[in-house]
């Protein structure tokens, strides 16, 4: 695991957007994992920037989003397909279709996980998977308790996680949805090289279990510890509690 501890949020958007695009440019069909959430916003403003300028093209590229609220209608502004379009897809060039996530909609909810493992799989896995971390330490959302093996199922939300994500919400918790749909912490495992971002002291406690504690499904980012590719990009605040 590579800790670096850079300025500001525009520092650390800067350095994954070199990651992203050093592989983009090498091999342009390939396969981005994407978070949502505040934590990657430096990243897609940087990479809509860089495209803007014509530094990149993601025209053969895809995507892979982590995970989706369970039940919100498709034009809710909140749902995680309809964010990761507005902060990121929209904003280049992707091709119709080539970044996917998981449908909160499905019906068959089982069915509709194995197949989404599945498309994963057959565009050859995930080469860098750009990842947030909550406040409780989850990574997707991977709350605490989770399966270190699991794979992409419907999960409960902690209290919270819907406290922290009221924000988008106009600040009401029971607005914010009780389930979800996530990519598994062993889904996230497969990734080739995986980049999480964390900033501000709210951030410092999951912090410090993610990079020096033990690995613990009570502390599911914790088995990053055991992939052979990390890098944790964090502000001061988000670094203040490690060793
Ligand atoms: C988002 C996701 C979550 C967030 C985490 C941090 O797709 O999977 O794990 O990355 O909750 O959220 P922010 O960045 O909003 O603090």
């Amino acid at each position: 695991m590579e800790i670096v501890i850079l300025p500001d949020t525009t520092a650390i958007g800067a350095l994954a957007a070199d990651a992203i695009v050093n592989l983009v440019q090498r091999k342009p069909d390939a396969v981005l994992g994407l978070a949502t959430g505040s934590s990657p916003l430096a990243i897609y403003d940087e990479l809509a920037a860089r495209y803007a300028a014509g530094q990149v093209s993601f025209a053969q590229a895809r995507g892979f989003t982590l995970d989706e609220y369970v039940g919100l209608p498709a034009d809710h502004p909140e749902t995680y397909r309809n964010v990761i379009h507005k902060d990121f897809v929209d904003r280049v060039d992707f091709a119709e279709g080539a970044v996917r996530g998981p449908d909160g909609l499905a019906t068959d909810i089982p069915a509709f996980c194995a197949a989404y493992e599945d498309a994963i799989v057959a565009a050859g896995g995930v080469d860098l998977q750009i990842l947030g971390i909550g406040t409780v330490g989850h990574i997707g959302f991977n709350e605490p308790g989770s399966s270190l093996a699991s794979r992409t199922r419907i999960k409960t939300l902690t209290r919270q996680t819907r406290i922290d994500n009221a924000r988008f919400f106009g600040g009401d918790v029971d607005a914010v949805p009780t389930h979800c749909l996530t990519q598994g912490l062993g889904t996230i495992m497969a990734a080739r090289h995986i980049v999480l971002v964390a900033t501000g002291p709210q951030k410092a406690e999951a912090v410090h279990h993610l990079v020096e504690g033990a690995v613990s499904a009570l502390w599911p980012g914790t088995i990053l510890q055991h992939h052979p590719h990390v890098t944790v990009l964090l502000d001061g605040a988000a670094a203040s509690r490690l060793q």
